[in-house]
């Protein structure tokens, strides 16, 4: 078992499957903490895209919510699932995938004694956002906040992936960490406004045991390489979102923090269609 206070902080290369494997044992391991920690900000059955508290019930992001009814909706990275359960009383059909055992095993819990939900609740899928276990054009949207895409080196396959399982006109919207971020201190107070490194260097943020293992990874790209990534993939780019601080949140999650918010992007948000 890795003690995570005990892995070390270094940058370089991670592979797809290296990457996704710590990670799921990251997840698995760290899923308690971060449901103590940020369940309250999430809610049960809210959908918050980010840490600056931006709301999809006030975004409208996926579309207004009265044409959610009915529509298939896959959330990738979905923890425990909280915005699925949002889509699921606005009467859209959801399912929630994601790599670590221990996120969904927090989502069943809370869709226990959900009213309207039913016994079975909605589908839980554990799967790496790699390699989607559905087939083809089953989904009209899907979305992602800051799930899977901020922890794989693989990007691309994952939208390819996104790209397959969605019907024509379907929606793809996903959150993760503003790329400018990177290289800035991950630190809530003054010391995280000062540039550390370079923008450009796309080398992953990795986490290793005394062996050496990857126990976590996190993988940046330039705005720009995220604009290709998802062009490239065939999707188009409707609009890109950088949330704002909100005066009424004074929460601080790891690096967010109402100081930084006020002054630099902390999340981006890319709205993206398949034709
Ligand atoms: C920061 S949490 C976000 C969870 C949820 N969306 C929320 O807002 O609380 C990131 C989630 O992505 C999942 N994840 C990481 N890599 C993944 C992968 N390759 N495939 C699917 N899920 C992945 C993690 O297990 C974790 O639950």
């Amino acid at each position: 078992m890795t003690d995570d206070e005990d892995a070390e902080a270094v940058r370089r290369q991670a592979g797809g499957r290296e990457s996704s494997r710590a990670n799921r044992g990251w997840w698995d391991r760290n899923a308690d903490e971060y449901q103590n920690d940020h369940g309250d900000f999430l809610g049960d059955a809210r959908f918050v895209w980010c840490p600056e508290g931006l709301d999809e019930a006030d975004a409208g992001l996926l579309g207004p919510a009265a044409e959610l009814r009915g529509l298939d909706v896959l959330e990738i990275g979905a923890g425990a699932a909280q915005c699925s359960r949002w889509l699921a009383a606005q009467g859209a059909r959801p399912v929630a995938l994601d790599v670590s055992h221990r996120q969904l095993q927090h989502a069943l819990r809370l869709n226990q004694g959900v009213p309207g939900l039913g016994d079975e609740g909605f589908p839980l899928v554990e799967a790496d956002a790699r390699a989607l276990p559905f087939a083809d054009g089953s989904f009209d949207l899907a979305c992602s906040a800051f799930g899977a895409i901020p922890f794989v080196a693989d990007p691309e396959r994952v939208f390819r992936e996104v790209r397959r399982v969605l019907r024509p006109g379907g929606r793809w919207v996903f959150s993760l960490t503003h790329p400018v971020r990177w290289s800035l201190a991950d630190e809530p107070g003054p010391e995280g406004l000062a540039v550390l490194a370079s923008y450009f260097d796309r080398t992953p943020y990795v986490e290793e045991d005394a062996a050496g293992r990857t126990v976590y990874a996190e993988h940046h790209r330039t705005m720009g390489d995220r604009v290709r990534e998802i062009v490239g993939a065939g999707f188009r780019l409707v609009d890109l979102v950088e949330p704002e601080w909100p005066e009424w949140n004074q929460n601080v999650w790891g690096g967010w923090s109402p100081l930084r918010g006020r002054l630099l992007p902390g999340t981006a948000i890319f709205v993206c269609r398949r034709d």
